[in-house]
């Protein structure tokens, strides 16, 4: 039987074990949106995990949606990832990092001046974001025009080489949380004419397009991608989650990407919400990389769930944040820590850098 703390290859990256620290907006960026060196110690001291996946990162500077999240455009926003990449491979870890495209859960103050955030539709979300005067309600987008989508495929082809000359492992292509590719996905979003709109094929081309553009430019075996079927966050589901979810990941499956990563329920919510089933595992039994879930799972549902080869790898995000030594603690079955919530986002060391392990 599989154990949660047995080794694993992924693609071309081998760890150590099969618990993986979710990706986590923590709000903490420096100047230029550069990842800062309290970024690399909170990394550092998670490199227990069998993989880390840092924090949802722009890919362009149109990219961004809330106040100080980390980019991966910048040459300087390369050097600072480098030293958190030189931080966790020092103390034994593997990281990738998360392309993120906000689409339209975005505010114009956080977007280079004069410019909208973009989206599949004109349509703006009933949604609120972050920026530096409090929570404020999204701007209206504007719709990307079919032309300009080579040029958004190349942001996140750059984004990726960007990666990794910055040291990751690899990346995670963010298709999840209703942000800019899920916002082509689902037909709640997605009101467009033309071979990006209308039936599911058209609404999944620009998935596809990513995932292909990304795997060429740094290998399959590097790439990795997240999906959020039944979570609404700031949409509503696609009317027929099942259909437009399964035929993505049987265009997926041919790529040979490293993993999929697939967010039970709502995100950071419940993972049976309300009247709404979805079957994950027709997903899996169609994927032949490696099958990462995430969502509220407890120390004893990650191991049935591996032992019961339902999962490869299971993601865990708020234990991850109070608890630095998860794995220690969850092969021991020893307590976590309590998260504090109010230090989630923004802020310095504290709630961030400052939980104790039990070495401490
Ligand atoms: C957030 O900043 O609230 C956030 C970021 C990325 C996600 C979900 C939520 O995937």
């Amino acid at each position: 039987m599989t154990s949660l703390f047995d080794p694993i290859k992924i693609g071309d990256i081998a760890l150590a074990n099969r618990v993986v620290m979710a990706p986590l907006t923590r709000n903490r960026a420096i100047a230029g949106n550069v990842a800062g060196p309290l970024t690399a110690e909170y990394y550092r001291q998670r490199a227990g995990a069998g993989l880390i996946i840092a924090e949802a990162s722009q890919i362009s500077p149109t990219a961004q949606g809330y106040l100080d999240t980390p980019g991966i455009h910048s040459p300087e926003q390369i050097a600072g990832w480098r030293k958190v990449t030189d931080a966790v491979h020092e103390a034994g870890g593997k990281i990738v990092l998360q392309l993120w495209h906000v689409g339209r859960i975005s505010h114009v103050s956080l977007l280079p001046a004069g410019t909208v955030p973009l989206s599949s539709t004109a349509r703006r979300a009933e949604a609120m974001t972050f920026t530096a005067e409090g929570f404020v309600p999204v701007s209206t987008p504007r719709a990307l025009r079919d032309d300009e989508i080579p040029g958004l495929i190349d942001d996140y082809r750059r984004a990726a080489c960007n990666a990794i000359a910055a040291g990751f492992d690899g990346v995670e292509i963010h298709a999840a949380n209703t942000y800019l590719i899920e916002q082509f996905l689902r037909d709640s979003v997605n009101d467009r004419n033309g071979p990006y709109g209308g039936g599911i094929a058209n609404r999944a081309r620009l998935l596809l397009e990513v995932a292909q553009a990304v795997s060429e430019a740094i290998g399959a075996g590097r790439t990795g991608l997240r999906l959020s079927p039944m979570t609404t966050f700031t949409a509503p589901l696609d009317s027929d989650p099942q259909a437009l979810y399964g035929y993505v990941v049987d265009r997926l499956a041919p790529l040979g990407l490293a993993y999929l990563h697939v967010i039970e329920g709502e995100t950071g919510g419940t993972r049976n919400p309300e009247g709404k089933t979805f079957d994950y595992d027709a997903l899996h039994r169609s994927f032949p990389g490696a099958w990462m879930l995430n969502n509220g799972y407890s120390r004893q549902l990650a191991i049935d769930s591996v032992a019961a080869g339902q999962a490869d790898l299971i993601a865990f995000g708020r234990p991850f944040i109070s608890t630095p030594d998860l794995v220690r603690r969850l092969r021991d079955d020893l307590p976590l820590n309590e998260l504090r919530a109010d230090k989630l986002y923004g802020g310095g060391a504290e709630g961030y850098t400052d939980y104790p392990t039990l070495a401490d």
